[in-house]
């Protein structure tokens, strides 16, 4: 059995030493609190403790040789006694998955586990800001969800490709029109761009813009075509000439705008809409986040304005669960016909399993709580970074899950970095620029708990203040941020 000394020899490089340190008691207390919430009723609290530790360290989350907290601190921040928290421990101890040290406390060991899995570690240990998701989705309900439900489909065979009925059906207060159900926002852009786009093509996207569609128009041979914005949307004069100039075949354009958070004015969706129309541009619309509006009124939809010429990509993912995989697209019969031909072609239909989850969720869910809770994350964001990053500068958001910050004389990418290495992921604004602009941006997410938000500031203003004087590699590989 690999021992202590094996595993810290595993631990070689300072980059990774720097997590390891960074993972203090306190974030790790954190975790455990989050872990132990997930892990309901009906165990012993001992075995629950012993999971959420061998759950944490199976996700990467925790280091071979991480020390846990001792048993007198662990007790109280997790509200178990002494003795049920020495128990928890003993069983890891008994599973193989901890060491007890004389004089010294429980160490995990390392479990046998590949390069890829050390990779992996390195950024599980992160606060990761970078991706605009919800990050736990423990407030979803699904009370008295059997799981033979989810198996009884009407079409037997389970392939429905317009969706599930269940789910169809809770929907259609959302979604209006024809559409179908597709796996995530990701897939119903992917499905309308390819559907439409040609090689050489030019696509029309906002100037900063969601990385997910510059993939596809890329992946599609496309050439995206950065369009000037405001704090009311898309500039119409400048969409004008850009379609005048260009003479794309489809512009992506996004409601509530991902990596600003604003909300598109009614009148520039009016405008752009009847350009689009007057030129027979084909709109992708998405509307992903197009729910997550913090006190002003949902964005209007190009479609009103454009209804034979729009493909409107809708997402559970932000205010359900990204894990659930469902969104849809909805588009007048004729285009919906062609996206629907690609769409079997190109999975068959999505999980019925998924959708049902999807459907149950949607019924028992309290979204306007997730929403209030959005917003007061939001402020709290604001508050703790106005006060320990006063040069940093940005535009509350009206939506979405982000804010869009300019870091002052600051390389973006070359701060990200150091900010990996004090712990925190975030997202640079090149990412989200056709042309690799917005060099002093960043996008941060706002939707982590306030704790984990309070941590992360804390991070994050250490690396600002060691920015002077620490060289750092750069390119460590970030994901395509969501
Ligand atoms: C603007 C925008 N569109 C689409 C998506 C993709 O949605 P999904 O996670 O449902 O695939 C995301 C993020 O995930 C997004 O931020």
């Amino acid at each position: 059995m690999a021992s202590w000394e094996d595993a810290r020899k595993r631990l070689p490089t300072n980059r990774e030493n720097v997590h390891v340190r960074s993972l203090d008691h306190d974030h790790l207390t954190l975790l455990l609190r989050d872990r132990l919430r997930l892990r309901g009723g009906g165990e012993t609290p001992s075995r629950r403790l012993a999971w959420a530790v061998r759950d944490l360290a199976e996700a990467g989350a925790l280091p071979p040789g991480t020390r846990l907290p001792s048993e007198r601190e662990l007790a109280p921040a997790v509200g178990m006694s002494r003795g049920t928290v020495a128990a928890g421990y003993r069983a890891l101890v008994e599973a193989g998955l901890c060491e007890r040290r004389h004089g010294s406390g429980t160490y995990l060991l390392a479990p046998a586990i590949s390069d890829i899995g050390h990779l992996m570690r390195r950024d599980a240990l992160l606060i990761d800001m970078s991706k605009s998701t919800v990050p736990d989705p423990s407030f979803l309900r699904l009370p008295g969800l059997d799981p033979a439900d989810l198996l009884r489909a009407p079409s037997q065979h389970g392939y429905d490709l317009l969706g599930d009925a269940r789910l169809r059906a809770a929907l259609r207060g959302r979604v209006s029109g024809d559409f179908l159900v597709t796996s995530g926002g990701q897939h119903g852009i992917d499905l309308a761009l390819r559907c439409f786009v040609r090689p050489r093509d030019a696509v029309l996207v906002e100037e900063t813009t969601y990385p997910g569609a510059l993939a596809v128009i890329r992946r599609c041979g496309a050439e995206p075509v950065p369009v000037a914005c405001d704090v009311d949307g898309p500039d119409p004069d400048a969409f004008r000439a850009a379609v005048a100039r260009h003479r794309p075949v489809a512009a992506y354009l996004i409601a509530v705008h991902s990596p600003t958070g604003r909300v598109t004015a009614p009148e520039r969706v009016a405008e752009v809409a009847r350009v689009a129309r007057e030129h027979d541009v084909l709109l992708v619309e998405d509307r992903a986040l197009a729910e997550l509006v913090h006190g002003v009124p949902a964005p209007r939809s190009y479609a009103g304005e454009h209804p034979d010429g729009t493909v409107t990509v809708g997402s559970l993912s932000k205010v359900l669960w990204g894990g659930l995989r469902i969104g849809w697209v909805a588009a007048a019969p004729p285009l919906l016909a062609r996206i629907a031909e690609l769409k079997m072609e190109n999975d068959l239909a999505t999980s019925t399993v998924s959708q049902r989850m999807a459907a149950a969720a949607l019924e028992h869910s309290a979204q306007d709580e997730w929403l209030a809770e959005l917003a007061r994350r939001r402020d709290h964001l604001s508050a703790v970074l106005r006060r320990d990053l006063p040069q940093w500068t940005w535009r509350q958001p009206d939506g979405g899950l982000s804010l869009w910050v300019r870091l002052p004389g600051a390389d973006a990418e070359r701060y990200a970095d150091l900010a990996r290495a004090h712990g925190v992921a975030v997202a640079p604004g090149p990412l989200f620029s056709p042309d690799r602009g917005y060099r002093d941006h960043l996008r941060i997410s706002f939707a982590l708990t306030t704790e984990l938000l309070d941590r992360a500031v804390a991070g994050l203003a250490s690396a600002w203040h060691a920015r002077a004087t620490s060289p750092v590699e750069p390119g460590s590989g970030l994901d395509l941020p969501v």
